[in-house]
């Protein structure tokens, strides 16, 4: 059974005073739907607030990166271990953010994603083509192989377990958002290419669209026929905003 999701990343901000509103103003305002979940990345150095602060709220609690290693020397990095150790569910995984700035290749996402299932956690694995790659007619391309490199790595048994979002580059926190038809073409080919390996596990994937969704747009989107939920970044710090996004979804 496809899992709907409304994943809010949070990026590289707030403070304890912002999240402790923000988690208020969202528990008092979620319904708990059947078939809906309802998430939030916040930044490393938060999650502990995070999760204690939500207690038996229904919302999941995720990271927006890990380390793939177990443990050791590997100074500014957390492991899987210690998001266990915080009762985190989930794990973004090669955002752009962190492949663009940060340089993953999709050998370590494909490692990071392989360590997050093996740690029994669901690794979000982002894709997205740049807007070059877009004009030069290469978004299928692009992101196939992105999910090729994960999949060659892990096995579609394994990938079953895990939740894909599409972000196209060029729609991120830009206020560009790809059309409704753009991003379902995409979510289509990511669930064709899975269906050549396990039609169950195509049909079953959840597969989130991230690229300046928000209150008014969402609605457009999520009523795709292969757009499983969301991964908001501007407005999920945003605690109405990000209702209305679950409220569309549900
Ligand atoms: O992870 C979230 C995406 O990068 C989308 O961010 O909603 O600010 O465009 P955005």
């Amino acid at each position: 059974m496809r899992k709907t999701i409304v994943a809010g990343n949070w990026k590289m901000n707030g403070t304890t005073e912002s999240n402790k509103a923000l988690l208020e103003n969202l528990t008092a305002g979620l319904n708990a739907v059947d078939g809906l979940v309802t998430l939030v990345c916040p930044p490393a150095v938060y999650l502990a607030q995070v999760k204690q602060q939500l207690g038996n709220a229904p919302v999941a609690v995720g990271a927006q990166n890990v380390s793939a290693q177990p443990k050791g020397a590997f100074t500014g990095e957390w492991s899987l271990a210690m998001l266990q150790d915080l009762g985190c569910e989930y794990v973004i995984i090669g955002h752009s953010e962190r492949r663009s700035i940060f340089g993953e290749t999709d050998n370590q996402v494909a490692e990071k994603v392989a360590a997050t299932l093996d740690a029994k956690l669901i690794p979000v694995l982002c894709v997205g083509e740049t807007l070059e790659e877009r004009e030069a007619g290469e978004t299928i391309n692009v992101v196939s192989n992105q999910v090729e490199a994960v999949l060659a790595r892990v096995g579609i048994a394994a990938l079953a377990n895990a939740v894909i979002a599409y972000e196209p580059v060029w729609a991120i926190g830009t206020g560009l958002t790809a059309t409704p038809q753009q991003a379902q073409d995409v979510h289509k080919a990511i669930r064709a290419q899975l269906a050549a390996s396990d039609d169950s596990v195509a049909e079953n994937m959840s597969i989130l669209y991230g690229g300046s969704m928000n209150a008014v747009n969402a609605a457009e989107l999520l009523a795709q026929q292969d757009i499983d939920g969301g991964l908001i970044g501007g407005a999920s710090l945003k605690a109405d905003e990000f209702l209305t996004i679950c409220a569309a979804a549900a």
